[in-house]
């Protein structure tokens, strides 16, 4: 592969009406997701959730790439094709998630740090061989009062740089994530100022590393209230905010950002997203990168059970509509309750 199809891959991921469907919750949080519908969490389950995800009838009409965990890119679907061959040979570009999970950070009370750089060089270029195309690495950020500390900003922009540059080595498109969460009473303005800061040191780490920015997409929060703040901003607002955030800190080389829901439900993180892409042309594509914000509806309606598995479906087609409608700013809150 030469440069220019990791930029192809790059412009492919966020090309118009799609994006990324975040697949690739590792072990324990899959497990987390199937408690919550009371089903055990297996291999075999988990095979046969995500493959009913990837076989939904026109998925490809929505989503350009699934981002999958270690176990499922190496799984097979019930009819013997590995899962990554039945996402590529609709279109669907598939991704692995290679990060080993956010560890303490030694010395930094309560903050976490990423781990997973020893031996990354030779786990790419085996995920290549098994078919992925891009890779994602995300970095946790929490915000208190005493967090978070720019020794914890920097230990983990410091980490995705090292990343990204072996990716693009490797020819595997880095998607770079920085997530500041949600969790916690700060206002809009608390998380504007810490994504701030965090994009500044991802970007300039980057830079030092020599990534080429065109071969890589962003993967970012939005700029939102913290969970439990009194005082909830409201849509216009996290939209305007997250925008102009990006436009002082995310060059206009980067060819997209795709955002995470983080815990957004799936209408509010739809709504958002919208109505950033109707604010017009942005010197970046704006498009998703969700799991939750795209999954919460057909893994409820699937529960587990094999004569679900048609419903479920329909649901989780039915989100991907909507939120393929607000990569392109035509999405209403109408449409939620539409066929
Ligand atoms: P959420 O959209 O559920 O935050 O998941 C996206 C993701 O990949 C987090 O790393």
């Amino acid at each position: 592969m030469t440069e220019f199809e990791m930029e192809d891959i790059a412009a492919a991921l966020v090309a118009p009406s799609k994006g990324i469907l975040a697949a690739d919750e590792s072990t324990g949080t899959i497990k987390k997701r199937f408690d919550s519908i009371n089903v055990e969490s297996t291999e075999e389950s988990r095979r046969d959730y995500r493959e009913m995800l990837f076989t939904a009838e026109g998925v490809s009409d929505y989503i350009s790439g699934v981002i999958l965990y270690d176990e499922t890119l190496r799984q097979k679907a019930k009819d013997g094709r590995p899962l990554a061959e039945v996402l590529s040979s609709q279109g669907i570009i598939p991704g692995i998630k290679v990060d080993m999970g956010a560890k303490p950070l030694a010395g930094a009370e309560g903050e976490l740090v990423t781990e997973g750089l020893d031996g990354l060089r030779e786990r790419l270029a085996e995920y290549y061989e098994l078919g992925a195309r891009f890779a994602k690495w995300r970095a946790v950020i929490s915000i208190s009062d005493s967090a978070p500390s720019q020794y914890c900003i920097e230990a983990n922009a410091h980490a995705l740089a090292r990343y990204a540059a072996l990716c693009q080595e490797a020819n595997i498109v880095p998607i770079v994530e920085p997530e500041v969460l949600m969790d916690g009473d700060h206002t809009i303005d608390d998380c504007y100022a810490v994504t701030e800061t965090a994009l500044k040191a991802v970007f300039d780490e980057l830079y030092k590393q020599r990534v080429v920015l065109e071969q890589m997409l962003l993967k970012p929060n939005m700029v939102i209230s913290g969970t439990t703040c009194p005082e909830q901003a409201d849509a216009e607002e996290v939209a305007h905010k997250t925008v102009y955030c990006f436009e002082q800190t995310v060059p206009a080389a980067v060819p997209g950002i795709v955002f995470l829901s983080g815990g957004q439900s799936e209408a509010q993180a739809t709504e958002h997203l919208n109505i950033m892409n109707e604010l017009g042309s942005h010197p970046w594509e704006l498009s998703y990168s969700f799991g939750r914000a795209l999954q919460a509806s057909a893994l409820t309606t699937w529960a587990g059970k094999e004569e679900n598995v048609a419903a479920a479906q329909q649901a989780f087609i039915h989100r991907c509509k909507l939120t393929s409608a607000a990569r392109d700013g035509e999405y209403g809150t109408h449409m939620e309750t539409a066929s």
